[in-house]
């Protein structure tokens, strides 16, 4: 590239990532790190050919419209897009791209840690030490669930779902799993495959969500659908917020109808529903499922890699519209 690009990123980002960054574009970084608004995005784009955005961004129909025209793309730090208006980009003539397939290990990981949490009361343990309160050794203390004598539903197993199974195998879960299309053989791995979620529903143990937040997906967790889960089962969410029924997810783990939940990611983040700060049985973390070096700056590369070939004028590799 003869001259380099301005580009504006609404996050910081890894320094292995802004050394490549700050030497191939023009880059302006919020290095502040907050969440910007809409006003803030609009100014500060301007100029800007591409912006680089995360998940807390609120790139809605009404900001894209007013971006500044010197923007050709938004570049997506997350494999999720749905903080996207991908049919507004698109109407816009903008590129859209994402960074798919460099997260399925630590997410895959932070599936197994919201189900360890949640089935061995880790928060409650981790409360009471800390408090003070522990007052030792007891045999009927904070007693949790094994891994091992249980069925784990997938619900999505694509990379990030097999990623999991492939981990829950090793503790001696059953796998079984719903997806809209069946595994071949080698990738099922010989995992049982359900032909519906309801059916999924209905021998899961634990249930882990793996499924991307689309219309079809939207609070697919809700009270009808836990009334199926069999008695004392155990909910991981580390895939997006907008899949659960908060309210219902809330009344399930009160009343005790489940008997946990692991939690990464919430509606509204990260103004999550209050209702699950009360709950010694939900097991949460603050969307840290990529949180990872090695995964952040696979991230990052990626951005970097569709900046790339957006600017060469070739296809980038993660195009999503
Ligand atoms: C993504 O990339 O969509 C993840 O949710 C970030 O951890």
């Amino acid at each position: 590239m003869s001259q380099r690009p301005a580009v504006f990123a609404t996050r910081n980002v890894p320094d292995a990532v802004k050394e490549r960054l700050t030497r191939d574009y023009d880059a302006r970084i919020n290095e502040a790190d907050t969440v910007l608004d809409a006003d803030a995005i609009v100014r500060e784009a301007e100029g800007a050919e591409a912006v680089i955005v995360s998940p807390p961004d609120r790139m809605d129909a009404a900001l894209i419209a007013r971006l500044p025209q010197s923007v050709r793309a938004i570049v997506c730090y997350s494999v999720g897009v749905n903080h996207v208006d991908l049919d507004a980009a698109k109407e816009r003539g903008l590129i859209a791209t994402n960074t798919p397939g460099v997260l399925t290990q630590s997410t895959a990981d932070t599936a197994m840690l919201l189900m360890l949490g949640a089935t061995r009361r880790s928060w409650e343990g981790q409360s009471m030490l800390r408090a003070g309160e522990w007052k030792g050794w007891a045999p009927t203390q904070l007693m949790g669930l094994e891994l091992g004598t249980r069925r784990l539903g997938v619900m999505g197993m694509g990379r990030i779902g097999q990623a999991v199974a492939h981990r829950a195998r090793a503790f001696g879960m059953e796998i079984h799993y719903h997806d809209v299309r069946r595994l071949d053989p080698e990738q099922e791995q010989g995992a049982t495959y359900h032909e519906t979620p309801e059916s999924l529903l209905k021998v899961s143990d634990v249930l882990t969500l793996h499924t991307p937040a689309t219309p079809e997906t939207y609070r697919f967790l809700n009270a009808e659908r836990i009334a199926l889960l069999p008695e004392n089962a155990v909910v991981v969410n580390s895939a997006r917020g907008d899949v659960v029924d908060d309210e219902a997810l809330i009344d399930a783990l009160k009343t005790g109808r489940i008997f946990a939940a692991g939690l990464d990611v919430f509606n509204g983040e990260p103004n999550l529903h209050p209702g699950y700060l009360e709950l010694e049985n939900a097991y949460m973390l603050p969307h840290l499922g990529s949180a990872t070096v090695e995964t952040r700056n696979a991230m990052g590369f990626k951005v970097l890699d569709n900046m790339d070939a957006i600017f060469a004028g070739t296809e980038p590799p993660d195009r999503v519209v």
